[in-house]
Parts: C-alpha cells; structure tokens; sequence
C-alpha cells in the first residue's frame, strides 16, 4: 500500500510504499502514519501482509499483537486487526491471505463511506449563522481529517462537504502541541482544498470561544468509553471545558469503530506517554527550504508528555456517528451498539 510520510509533511510530500508488516507496523508506530482510523486501516493491512508470508495461527497471533502495540490508545487499530483475524481465522490457511486482503480493503472503502456520513450527519446539526453570508466559524483540535483516515475526515467531513456546496465556513486550526499535527497537517490539507482557515496557538480558543467568534467545535476521538467519555489528542480536554463555559457546542465525530463498549470510563484507557523530545524540539524549515528540528528548552529539564486526554461525557454535546446522532451516555452507546451488530 501507498500513503503519504505525515511525519515530512508540510515540509515534504513523501509517499512511502508499504509491502511488509515489519513497514506497516514501524509506520503506525513512528507515526509516518497516524489518526484512529487511518492506523486501524495500515493495521489491517500489516496483518494480510503477514499472512501472505505464513498464515499459519502462531504468526496470525504474534503478527496481531505486535501491531497491536504499535499505538496503544486508538481503538480503531485493535478493531481493524481483530475484524480481519475473525475473518480470516475459521479459514483453510491457504485461503486467509487472499480473504485478509479482501477485508483490509473492506475497512478501507468503508471508511470513506462512514466519513461523508458522519460529515452529512453533523451538518444536520451545526448552528447556522445568523447573518446571511457571515462564514460559519468551526474550532478543531489535532487532525481529524483526510490525513487522519482513509478519506474525507472525521471532525472535518462536514467542513468539506459545506465548501464543496458552496457554504461560508471558516476553520480556527489549534496548532495542537507538541507535535503540532494542526499547524503541519490540518492546516495543509484544508490549504489543499483553499478552504479559509486560522492556525491559531492552543490557548486562544477560550477567548475566541469567549467572545463569541466560535459557533461550534468539532473533534474527532481515538477512544469512546461505554459512559460516553471521550479519548483524544491532548488539549482536548480544556478545548471542552471552555465550551461548555461559553455555550458552544461541542461534537465529536465518533466512528462507531471508535467506541469501546469494554471499558466503563474514560479513565481506564491507556494513554500513550511520548518522547520528551517532542516537547524539547520543533522542526522547521529555514529560509533555502532546508529542514531542521531546533531545540528549545535548557537539555537537563524534565518533561513530560502525555498524547491525550479525557473529555468526561458531561461535556459532550454529541457523539455524531455514521448512524447519526448519539448521547454521550450508557443507553446512548447501547442504542449504537444494538445498531452494529
Ligand atoms: O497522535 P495522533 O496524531 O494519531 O492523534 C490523532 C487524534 O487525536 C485524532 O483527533 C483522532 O485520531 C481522530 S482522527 C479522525
């Protein structure tokens, strides 16, 4: 498979060739490849990859689980590989290469499907401006775009789908430290489409929110606990607090392979702890285009770098799914489970 190198980008466009499980996995976990249902799609195709090489159950098994720790906290990655291992498993061993590729495939147009529906689905539900001709002002946090999936996005679906009606819409973009996946990638790939948009530095948001340039947020998740709490990009959190504090809504664009009905509460997901050096260093480009990550902080400080955080429910206007609108709460989760299976 081909997908682009998100650790080079803006700077660089560079497609990388997946053909093993071995580039597969170094992918998700180097993060040239990253977002919830992205990985999850890299994820099942590393595991056909494997089986093309010994589909036999010991390598099925330690190809699963080495994939699987790849990134621990997006539940979409264990999804995937568990989807294609269900598939695969009650098969002859010579037939479960050729079927783990099909279902790979499957994950991927699937995902394209669910995106636009969940775009449409939001649209459904996003305030519309007041003033005839004013844009409709959207804060989102990290990517959840087409970067971040197969295609179209997740948290920016609806955001694609109003431009490409011809509807005003203007995008604030938190820069999203320390790996600033919106300054280097949402606000790329929103550039692609010439869609207005403002990087703006991650604590801006509650005074625009406070003065009431934000008409709603949108985020995406990596993890939805069965109380409705949700687990994403690190900043998120506050982003919902001052939300709530300001009246504006606040919607996650939920995949509903996104939800994990095994854990109670958002607390007991595992939260990926990062490389200090992503706090201590920025990359940049100079002025002849030369790359260069440039330390910032004194080299003997201790950091520490948590990738996400916890959004209790509570602060949760919505969950918007591929099936639509979803509370944030027990019966709500159960109701989209029911619809599942
Ligand atoms: O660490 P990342 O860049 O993989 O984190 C990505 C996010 O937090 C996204 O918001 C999430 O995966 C949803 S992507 C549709």
């Amino acid at each position: 498979m081909v997908t682009l190198d998100q650790t080079r980008l803006p700077f660089e466009q560079v497609w990388l060739t997946l053909a093993d499980v071995d580039a597969c996995e170094r992918a998700i976990r180097t993060m040239q490849v990253r977002g919830a249902p992205l990985i999850g799609a890299v994820g099942g195709y590393g595991l056909a990859f494997a089986l093309r090489a010994d589909a036999g159950d010991g390598n099925l098994h330690d190809a699963l689980q080495r994939l699987l720790a790849a990134r621990p906290t997006a539940v979409n990655l264990r999804w995937a590989l568990e989807r294609v291992a269900a598939v695969v498993t009650p098969l002859p061993v010579a037939e479960r290469a050729t079927a783990a590729w099909a279902e790979a495939g499957s994950i991927c147009d699937e995902d394209v499907q669910c995106n636009r529906a969940i775009g449409e689905h939001l649209i459904r539900v996003l305030p519309r401006p007041a003033e005839a001709g004013r844009a409709l002002q959207i804060l989102t946090h990290c990517n959840a775009g087409r970067l971040a999936t197969v295609g179209y996005g997740t948290a920016l679906a609806p955001i694609y789908l109003l431009h490409e009606r011809g509807v005003p819409i203007h995008v604030w973009v938190d820069e999203t430290r320390p790996r600033n996946q919106g300054a280097s990638l949402t606000a790329f790939e929103l550039a692609e489409r010439g869609i207005a948009h403002t990087v703006i530095a991650d604590n801006a948001g509650g005074l625009l929110m406070m003065r009431g340039e934000v008409d709603a947020v949108i985020v995406g998740c990596d993890r939805v606990t069965r109380n409705g709490d949700v687990v994403n990009k690190i900043g998120t959190y506050l982003k919902a607090l001052a939300a709530s504090a300001h009246g504006v809504p606040f919607y996650v664009a939920c995949p509903s392979s996104t939800v994990d009905m095994r854990l109670a509460d958002g607390l007991q997901v595992p939260i990926e702890n990062r490389a200090g050096d992503e706090l201590t260093h920025v990359t940049g480009v100079d002025e002849r285009g030369q790359v260069h990550s440039v330390n910032i902080m004194p080299t003997a400080g201790r950091v520490a770098n948590p990738a996400f955080d916890i959004t209790p429910a509570a602060l949760v206007t919505a969950l918007v799914t591929e099936h639509g609108v979803c509370d944030p709460s027990v019966s709500g989760l159960e109701a989209l489970a029911k619809r599942r299976q």
